[in-house]
């Protein structure tokens, strides 16, 4: 899959986010080996630090769905920002060394892997 295609489907994704108090909507599509595409977005709280990041919500969907290998995935942001810690280690943790396909919502992107962003992993 083009990296376009599953950015498209990212975007899609970033338009769900709940994002009330950052107003800053993540959008997460992560590319199964059965070539099945699970979304995620941020969800945030009222109590904010119970906000949960694109990303996780994205792996932990596939996981509780029965996907446990991927092929890439593709963020958006309103900026092309790259993902948090937390989401680095659980990247690192569940998908391994795939692409990333970091989006700007403008049609720009770069790609890179968790191993770039994370050299020195927990475990
Ligand atoms: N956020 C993500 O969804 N992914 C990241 O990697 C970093 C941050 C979300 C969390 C919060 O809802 C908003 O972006 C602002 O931090």
């Amino acid at each position: 899959m083009e990296p376009q295609e599953l950015i498209s489907h990212a975007v899609i994704a970033q338009n769900r986010a709940a994002a009330t108090y950052s107003n800053y909507p993540v959008g997460a599509a992560l590319l199964t080996e059965e070539g099945e595409i699970i979304l995620g977005c941020n969800v945030e709280s009222k109590a904010y630090p119970t906000t949960l990041c694109a990303e996780r919500v994205a792996i932990f969907s596939a996981i509780a769905q029965g996907y446990v290998q991927f092929k890439a995935m593709a963020l958006v942001t309103k900026d092309g920002a790259y993902p948090c810690g937390s989401c680095r280690q659980i990247i690192h943790e569940y998908t391994g060394n795939i692409p990333l396909y970091i989006a700007d919502g403008n049609n720009g992107f770069s790609t890179c892997t968790v191993s770039k962003l994370l050299p020195y992993p927990f475990g």
